[in-house]
C-alpha cells in the first residue's frame, strides 16, 4: 500500500533527523573538543622544557578560559608574553599547579605537582 510505504518514509526521516541532531548536540559539548595540538612543549628557562597533553585537558578541564585567559591561542604566545614582561616566570606553571592542586585536595582525578612530572629531561626546547 501507497500509504504505509508514506509513513514508514516518514518515520525513517525522522529518525535520521534526530540522529544528525543528536551528533551535532555531542559535537558541541566540552568533551572531546581537540583544537590546536594534542601535546604541547613549553619552554621553561633553566629547567627541562614542560609538557602539556593539550587535548586531554580539552576533556577534563572546563573551557579553554583556566589556561588561555592567562595567553592567546598561538604557539609561542607564553615565551613572547614572558619576554615582554606581561606574564612573570613560572605565572602559568602556577596556574598549572593551583589547579592540580585543588583537585587532589577535592579528592579528584588530576595532574602532577612534582617538577619532573612537568619538567622532562628528554624534552627540547621547542622554536616556535
Ligand atoms: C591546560 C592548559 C590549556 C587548556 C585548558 C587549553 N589550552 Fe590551548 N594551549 C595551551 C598551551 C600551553 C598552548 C601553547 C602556547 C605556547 O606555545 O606558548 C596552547 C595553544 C593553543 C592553540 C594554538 C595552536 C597553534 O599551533 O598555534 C590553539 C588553537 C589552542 N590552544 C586551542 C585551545 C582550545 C580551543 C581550548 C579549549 C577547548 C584550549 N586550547 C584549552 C594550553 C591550554
Ligand atoms: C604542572 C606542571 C609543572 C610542575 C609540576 C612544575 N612546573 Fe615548573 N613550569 C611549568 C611550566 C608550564 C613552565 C613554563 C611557563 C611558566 O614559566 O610559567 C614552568 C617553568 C618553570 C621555571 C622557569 C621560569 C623561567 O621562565 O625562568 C622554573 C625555574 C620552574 N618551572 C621550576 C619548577 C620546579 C622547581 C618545580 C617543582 C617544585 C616545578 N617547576 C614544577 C610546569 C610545571
Ligand atoms: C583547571 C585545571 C587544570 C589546569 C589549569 C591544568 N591542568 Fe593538568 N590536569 C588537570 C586534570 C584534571 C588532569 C588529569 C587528567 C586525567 O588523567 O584524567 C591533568 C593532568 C595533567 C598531566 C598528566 C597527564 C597524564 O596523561 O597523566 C600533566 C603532565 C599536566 N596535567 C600538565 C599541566 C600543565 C603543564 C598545565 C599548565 C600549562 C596544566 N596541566 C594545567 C587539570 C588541570
Amino acid at each position: 500500500m501507497k500509504w504505509k510505504g508514506f509513513l514508514i518514509s516518514c518515520v525513517l526521516f525522522l529518525a535520521l533527523v534526530g540522529l544528525w541532531v543528536g551528533i551535532a548536540q555531542s559535537g558541541g559539548t566540552s568533551d572531546a573538543v581537540h583544537q590546536g595540538p594534542e601535546t604541547l612543549i613549553l619552554n621553561s628557562g633553566p629547567m627541562s622544557p614542560s609538557l602539556v597533553p593539550h587535548w586531554k585537558h580539552q576533556e577534563v578541564v572546563d573551557g579553554c578560559a583556566p589556561c588561555h585567559e592567562l595567553f592567546p591561542q598561538q604557539r609561542g604566545s607564553v615565551d613572547a608574553l614572558k619576554a615582554e614582561g606581561q606574564l612573570k616566570k613560572k605565572q602559568v606553571m602556577n596556574r598549572c599547579l593551583a589547579c592540580h592542586k585543588q583537585k587532589t585536595e577535592a579528592g579528584n582525578r588530576t595532574g602532577p605537582v612534582r617538577c619532573r612530572d612537568c619538567h622532562r629531561k628528554e624534552l627540547k626546547a621547542s622554536k616556535p
